[in-house]
C-alpha cells in the first residue's frame, strides 16, 4: 500500500540550497549577510568550556538565558520566547495563527521563508508589491487587507531589498488592525536601530522576531526569539519542545550578552565604515543600488549574471535574486574594511567595468 502524506506537504517542496555543490567554506560569504567575523575571545571560551565538559551529553537548559536577554531587549522575560533561528520563530508563528482557508499576506518581495512555511500549512498568501523603489507601499498593503487576512507581516529591514518600512506605517497598521496579529521581523535590528518594541505595551497583537545570526554572528548556532504580551508567548510556547535550543547557542549567546562591546563595535564598523565605502564606490562607478537599513546592499546591473559568475571564480559569494521584480539584481553582504575592499576590487575587475 502506498503510503501518502498530506496533499499540502505533497503540494510543497524543498526548500532549495543557494550554493548546491560548493563548500562555501572556501569563499567570502557576502551571500547571507552572516557577520564575517570570528567571535569574541569570551564567546570562544565559553563554548570550549562546554567542549572540555561533559556538560553537551546532558539535554540543554536555556533557563538562565531568559534573564539576561531580557536585559538586553528591554521586557520581562514572560515576553520573550527563544527560538532555534529566526526560521523557527516564523514556523512558530504561521504555525499558532493560520488554518486552511485564512490568508497570510507579507511585502513583495520580501524573505522567501514566510510563503514556504504558508504552502506547508496549505495557505494562501497574498503578496503585496513594493514601490517601483522598492519602497514599502502603505496604501496598497493596507488595501489588500480583507476579513481572510489572519495574519500580516512587516519585514523591517526588509530582506532581500533592505529597504526600511517607515515606524509610522507600523504603528498605523498594528492599531488600525487590533483583530489581526502583525508580525514585524526584526532580524536586522541591530543595523537599523529601529525596533516596534515601544508598541508593545498598547499592541496585544504584535509580535516582534529577532535573530543571533546577523549582528551577533552566531547563525551557525542558530539561535532567535519571539518578543510579544506574556498570555500571546504562553500560546506560542505550546509550538516549541523543550530541548530545541542546543547548548553551544545558550553558552554563545550568554557570553555575548554579559559583553556587547565586540557585537556594538561590528555594527559601528559596518555602519560607519563598510557602508559608506562600498556606497561611494557604488556611486562613483555608477552602479544603481538601494537605500538599505541592513548589513547588505541590493545592487542594479545590466549583467548582473556576468558579474556574480566573476565573483564567484574570485572567490566571493553573492546572492543573485530571482524574484521577477529585482531579476537584474544581487545582494551583497557588508563585511569589515579588508573583505569589503576585496570586493571592491573584484567589482573594479570585472568583465566590462574597464569600459
Ligand atoms: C528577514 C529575515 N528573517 C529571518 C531570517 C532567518 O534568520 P535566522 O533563522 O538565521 O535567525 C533571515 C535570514 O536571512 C532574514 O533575512
Amino acid at each position: 500500500m502506498e503510503i501518502s502524506v498530506l496533499p499540502r506537504i505533497q503540494a510543497a517542496s524543498v526548500f532549495p540550497r543557494m550554493w548546491p555543490g560548493k563548500d562555501r567554506a572556501h569563499y567570502l560569504r557576502l551571500d547571507l549577510s552572516e557577520a564575517i567575523t570570528a567571535s569574541p575571545e569570551s564567546v570562544r571560551s565559553a563554548l570550549e568550556t562546554l567542549l572540555d565538559s561533559t556538560r553537551f551529553s546532558s539535554y540543554p537548559d536555556e533557563t538562565a538565558l531568559y534573564p539576561r536577554l531580557s536585559e538586553y531587549v528591554g521586557v520581562p522575560p514572560a515576553q520573550l520566547l527563544l527560538t532555534n533561528g529566526s526560521d523557527h520563530a516564523i514556523q512558530i508563528v504561521l504555525r499558532a495563527f493560520l488554518d486552511r482557508g485564512q490568508r497570510l499576506q507579507v511585502m513583495d518581495p520580501s524573505f522567501p521563508i514566510y510563503a514556504h512555511v504558508a504552502r506547508t500549512l496549505g495557505v494562501p498568501v497574498r503578496r503585496v508589491p513594493l514601490a517601483d523603489d522598492l519602497s514599502f507601499d502603505m496604501a496598497g498593503y493596507k488595501r489588500e487587507i480583507t476579513p481572510d487576512t489572519q495574519l500580516l507581516i512587516l519585514v523591517n529591514p526588509n530582506n532581500p531589498t533592505g529597504t526600511a518600512v517607515p515606524e509610522e506605517d507600523i504603528e498605523t497598521i498594528v492599531f488600525e488592525f487590533p483583530h489581526i496579529p502583525v508580525m514585524v521581523d526584526e532580524a536586522y535590528f541591530e543595523y537599523s536601530g529601529v525596533s516596534a518594541l515601544d508598541l508593545l505595551p498598547e499592541a496585544p497583537n504584535l509580535i516582534i522576531l529577532r535573530s543571533f545570526s546577523k549582528a551577533f554572528g552566531l547563525a551557525g548556532l542558530r539561535l532567535g526569539y519571539i518578543v510579544a504580551a506574556p498570555g500571546l508567548i504562553e500560546h506560542l510556547s505550546k509550538l516549541r519542545l523543550p530541548f530545541d535550543i542546543n547548548a553551544f547557542a545558550i553558552a554563545a549567546a550568554k557570553a555575548h550578552l554579559s559583553n556587547l562591546s565586540h557585537m556594538r563595535e561590528y555594527v559601528r564598523e559596518i555602519r560607519e565604515v563598510s557602508k559608506p565605502l562600498l556606497e561611494a564606490f557604488l556611486a562613483k562607478s555608477k552602479i544603481h543600488y538601494y537605500p538599505s537599513a541592513a548589513n547588505f546592499l541590493l545592487l542594479k546591473l545590466k549583467d548582473r549574471d556576468a558579474v556574480v559568475d566573476h565573483l564567484c571564480a574570485s572567490g566571493i559569494l553573492v546572492a543573485p535574486q530571482r524574484h521577477p521584480a529585482i531579476a537584474d539584481t544581487l545582494r551583497v553582504g557588508l563585511a569589515p574594511e579588508p573583505e569589503m575592499m576585496r570586493f571592491i576590487r573584484a567589482m573594479i575587475d570585472r568583465p566590462g567595468a574597464r569600459t
